[in-house]
């Protein structure tokens, strides 16, 4: 390997210009982005060292004890808290919005009752940029502001009707003053309703935080999938088609499914060291622990251990919570964990509330892309506010040189 020393201006961010290594006849070989920047960006702030988490400047905590979702995606997308007048307004355009519901029924009966929700939703997206021609006009900011609220409107009908097909039961009709409740009530008995209304009251509260914590992260998997996509001038729906389908995997949002398994799977206390062990021998992954910027606690994991904790309070002791509590108790004592930095993430309690509100872990993920839906079209807004190229990045190629094709092959 040839050393070459290239030099670059560092702007106050810590940041240089790509563009000028190329100028220079090299490229960064970066296949997982852990030093490449691909936006410039002022929607979250991140500091995974402290565990820090930020929404347009307020820390994630004070956000998720004192806004409701729809405040958080106001804030999200316009930058500042709403106005009285101007919450009640964005709430209305959600609640009101003309959903072409028959068209989302239609999508999503067309799948079979097992099918997994997420595949219903990914397509659900797509399905959706049929109807909206004018979501093409990339570049046309009015349009992308009246679309937003239209969407989540569109998201809440799309995602709770793919979980309530899942159950193979009836969605039920938006009522409750909240987002996050009147998605339980679409959901119908997909969710727990055994203990009464005031337990489902309980539940809308417990989702809306949840929702709160998931509507944000910068760049992870699917915001760079849904900025990459719209990089091509892709229209927003399509674009979260395939954000969506990114965070589909169990590495990213994904993971919410797959704690849920692994603990089933693990079964009892007494399973819980040998797990460890089998962790740390590479052969399985302790899911829901680690994080690519996060090398300190999960900000948000923490808030959910106490969403975690009031909605069992409601739906009786879950002993998989036991189960979860002995596996971070061990892990944050072990060298293994304590040397790679890590720690529980957003996704490993997040499944114990989910369940104890009825939820089939198979519904989990779109839980989650429901939430990040907002984060989703807030990037591409940004995205499509400035300047910007298509993303198309550079390959080390190492396949063979020219070579011919035999005469007679
Ligand atoms: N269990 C066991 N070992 C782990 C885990 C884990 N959950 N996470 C990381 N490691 C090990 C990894 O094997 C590596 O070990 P070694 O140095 O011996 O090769 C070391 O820790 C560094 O990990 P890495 O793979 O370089 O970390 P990464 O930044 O590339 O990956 C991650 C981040 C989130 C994909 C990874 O931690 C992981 O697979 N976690 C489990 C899945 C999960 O919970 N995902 C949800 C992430 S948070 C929400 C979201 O993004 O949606």
């Amino acid at each position: 390997m040839a050393k070459r020393t290239v030099e670059v201006d560092v702007d106050e961010h810590g940041a240089f210009n790509g563009a000028e290594l190329k100028q220079q006849g090299v490229v960064s070989y970066d296949q997982p982005l852990l030093s490449t920047a691909t936006a410039r960006s002022a929607i979250t702030y991140i500091d995974g060292d402290a565990g820090i988490l930020r929404y347009r400047g307020y820390p994630i905590e004070q956000i998720a004890e004192r806004l409701h979702f729809l405040q958080v995606a106001y804030l999200l997308a316009h930058g500042e808290l709403a106005p009285e007048d101007e919450r009640q307004s964005f709430r209305r355009a959600v609640y009101d919005a003309e959903v072409d519901v028959e068209r989302i029924d239609a999508h999503v009966n067309s799948f079979p009752v097992d099918s997994h929700p997420m595949a219903i939703l990914i397509s659900g997206y797509a399905a959706l940029g049929a109807s909206h021609p004018e979501a093409k006009h990339v570049k046309d900011a009015e349009m992308r502001k009246r679309l937003f609220p239209l969407v989540l409107a569109e998201t809440l009908e799309l995602g709770a009707r793919a979980i309530a097909r899942h159950a193979g039961v009836e969605p039920g009709r938006q009522t409750g003053d909240s987002y996050a409740r009147r998605f339980l009530e679409v959901c119908g008995d997909a969710i727990d309703r055994a203990r009464g209304e005031e337990a489902v009251e309980v539940f809308g509260r417990a989702l809306d935080v949840l929702f709160v914590l998931h509507a944000d992260h910068e760049l992870n998997a699917g915001t760079n999938a849904m900025r990459a996509i719209g990089s091509a001038e892709t229209d927003m729906y399509s674009s979260l088609a395939g954000a969506a389908a990114a965070l589909y995997g169990p590495l990213h949002g994904g993971a919410n499914e797959a704690v849920l398994r692994m603990l089933d799977s693990i079964g009892s206390l007494d399973n819980v060291a040998g797990y460890i062990e089998r962790v740390k021998t590479h052969e399985v992954l302790l899911y829901g622990f680690g994080h690519r910027v996060y090398k300190n606690y999960d900000p948000r994991a923490t808030v959910i251990k106490k969403v975690v904790d009031e909605v069992l309070e409601t739906a009786g002791a879950n002993p998989l919570l036991d189960i979860a509590q002995e596996l971070e108790r061990i892990a944050l004592e072990d060298d293994y964990f304590v040397s790679r930095k890590l720690y529980p993430n957003v996704d490993f309690y997040s499944g114990i509330a989910y369940r104890a509100i009825g939820f089939d872990p198979a519904t989990f993920t779109v839980l989650f892309a429901v939430a990040r839906t907002v984060g989703w079209l807030c990037h591409y807004d940004e995205l499509m506010s400035g300047e910007f190229k298509i993303t198309r990045p550079a390959q080390v190629y190492v396949g063979k040189g020219e070579r011919p094709v035999p005469k007679r092959a």
